[in-house]
């Protein structure tokens, strides 16, 4: 709301939000004659922004805009956001999230005539709003009543053409933000939508309604007692969320990398290694009794989260386990005050981690966040946060957050390791300075990432790759097929390197491309000869090995049709340098085959539904 053309607000925040859903678009503003005027499509936003260009909206200073990742309804016209309510369509509305209780709430407004449009659960809200509207008069009243009978996860936002002035949001396990601006004011799913008008913004908390004009904004429970929040300065620029030259989001965050770990890296480990975290004050008590860290995670961050798992047992010796987080609170695990539960999220709004760190909170364990968005609901609700500052990811396919979310990781088992004196000051240090290293050396790796490139393309008709990978290596063998299933739609399966012979190798077949992560020749373990052998079984059964190995290491090139080398590093931080062209590997591979890298089908960047 506010002086400045809605219709170009809109769609430019929307630009900025797709990545989190990216099936239809629609947008309502009032126009100049006091009149709702709607359009949304189907599809990626940009038909949407076609079919204005074709058909321009009128002149407008408030508006409602929408991308949709499907829940209930496939991706139509009709389904697409925003929904009008009430027989005389007067009111419009948004929704994010699921409305669990939206069948029997259906079931009411049929039986009283009402006829929908739409196969979704939101359209039932914007109905029931414009009901309740009828009998009261006041659109806030009915908003309030309304919120008050839904269920599950939401976060609405309505506009009705009888009160122009103002915009009602509601929030419910779905992420709102407010942007606070001179004569107008913003609302998005999270700062980016606005970042180019503010700096200034507000998130919304749970069961919350927001009352927003162009010159004011209040905030009030669902309940309706008024509500204050600290006002917080975004802290990067609308540049950071854009492509700027590159030819993806992707091939940008890729690169950003050196900045993401250095960024993650920087006032917390000084020049001669010594990391200090601040951020974990509020946990000072507990630290030197933790008896054992759970890490609650989803997809690349809970493969982050596993190579962290082996960082920390090692150095600050606690029993770490690692748990999908939708897994996690419905097997009653056993959580205790010594608990540690340490939740690692890019977005912070991932629900199914959100409802974990509920679930383990209630149960007496204290909640560490690792988070890279400010503001973020997982950030605040959360006993403390350690922000990754890999700065915003918009390619759907995280890849500086993963890097970020190792650093941080590595960084928290180096300070609970200096706490609890479990480990040798000297190495310690030594190891922290071994961080500091990383930027310049994942820099280095992606100089050199030419040979990469050809091989995506090389492989672009392969049917299913493999990824083998040993100790920290076996959850970058599990990110990196994880990105090339992602991105190129391609069958691929990461395996613990000695697993193979337990029944995977079955799968081996002539040509059959294998990459695999391959340990430093100087391991103390000699996990280097181990899987060195494993390269030369699947080579007998006609595999194609690609190898990622550490520079230096001739041994590996003797089985393997192309090594990508890879700088020497510490042997617990080289997973940061080896993912990297696996990285490279899936977006090649994508854009080989011509395929949408920063936006994969099916996926969204957030996924804020259970
Ligand atoms: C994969 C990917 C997802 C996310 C997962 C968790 O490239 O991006 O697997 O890692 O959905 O998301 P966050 O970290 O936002 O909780």
């Amino acid at each position: 709301m506010g002086p400045k053309s809605t219709v170009d607000v809109l769609l430019g925040g929307l630009k900025r939000l797709e990545y989190r859903g990216y099936d239809s678009a629609g947008v309502t503003v009032i126009n100049d004659q006091g009149h709702l005027d709607t359009r949304k499509k189907a599809g990626k936003l940009s038909i949407l922004v076609e079919d204005i260009n074709q058909h321009p909206l009128g002149e407008s200073h408030i508006g409602i805009g929408h991308t949709r990742w499907a829940t209930h309804g496939s991706p139509t016209d009709a389904n697409a956001h925003p929904h009008l309510g009430g027989k005389d369509h007067k009111l419009s509305l948004i929704h994010n999230g699921i409305i669990e209780n939206f069948a029997e709430l259906k079931a009411e407004l049929l039986a009283q005539g009402t006829v929908f449009t739409s196969e979704t659960d939101s359209e039932v809200a914007a109905h029931l709003v414009a009901a309740e509207y009828k009998k009261s008069g006041s659109l806030l009243e009915s908003f309030r009543t309304v919120v008050r009978r839904l269920h599950g996860a939401f976060t609405i936002l309505v506009l009705d053409e009888d009160e122009p002035n103002v915009i009602l949001a509601a929030r419910r396990n779905a992420p709102l933000v407010i942007g606070l601006g001179d004569g107008e004011n913003f609302l998005g799913s999270d700062v980016a939508a606005f970042v180019e008008h503010t700096k200034r913004a507000i998130a919304v908390g749970q069961d919350e309604i927001v009352i927003l004009k162009a010159d004011s904004v209040s905030i009030e429970s669902f309940a309706g007692a008024p509500v204050s929040h600290e006002e917080f300065t975004i802290d990067w620029d609308a540049s950071a969320a854009s492509k700027g030259g590159w030819s993806s989001f992707m091939a940008k965050e890729i690169a950003d990398q050196p900045k993401a770990v250095g960024d993650t890296l920087m006032a917390r480990v000084s020049s001669d290694g010594t990391v200090k975290l601040a951020e974990l004050a509020p946990l000072e008590n507990l630290l030197p009794h933790i008896d054992r860290i759970i890490m609650v995670a989803c997809g690349t961050a809970a493969y982050a989260s596993e190579v962290g798992k082996y960082a920390i047992e090692a150095w600050a010796k606690i029993p770490v386990s690692v748990e999908l987080a939708h897994e996690f609170r419905y097997r009653q695990p056993i959580l205790t005050k010594n608990t540690l539960v340490v939740a690692v999220s890019q977005s912070g709004e991932t629900m199914d981690t959100l409802m974990a760190t509920r679930y383990a909170k209630e149960a007496g364990a204290s909640v560490l966040s690792i988070c890279n968005t400010q503001g973020a609901t997982l950030a605040r609700e959360a006993d403390a946060v350690l922000y990754t500052h890999a700065g915003p990811e918009v390619a759907v396919a995280s890849t500086k957050a993963f890097t970020a979310q190792i650093t941080a990781i590595f960084l928290l088992g180096l300070h609970l390791a200096t706490v609890r004196g479990t480990t040798d000051k000297a190495e310690l240090h030594q190891i922290g300075r071994e961080l500091l290293k990383l930027p310049a050396l994942i820099a280095k790796v992606l100089e050199s990432s030419e040979s990469v490139r050809d091989l995506g393309k090389k492989f672009k008709d392969a049917k299913t790759v493999l990824f083998l990978g040993r100790n920290v290596g076996f959850p970058i063998a599990l990110e990196g097929a994880l990105k090339l299933k992602e991105l190129a739609y391609i069958h691929s399966e990461g395996f613990a390197a000695g697993e193979l012979k337990h029944g995977p190798i079955a799968l081996i077949e002539e040509g059959q491309p294998v990459i695999v992560i391959v340990p430093s020749p100087t391991d103390p373990d000699s996990l280097h000869a181990k899987v060195v052998s494993n390269i030369q079984e699947v080579r007998a059964r006609g595999a194609q090995v690609i190898a990622i190995a550490e520079a230096g290491d001739t041994e590996v090139a003797k089985y393997a049709v192309e090594v990508i080398y890879v700088p020497v590093s510490h042997k617990m931080l080289a997973p940061i340098l080896d993912v990297i062209p696996l990285q490279i590997f899936a977006m090649e591979l994508s854009a080989a085959k011509g395929l949408d890298v920063d936006q994969p089908r099916n996926l969204a960047k957030s996924v804020t539904v259970e």
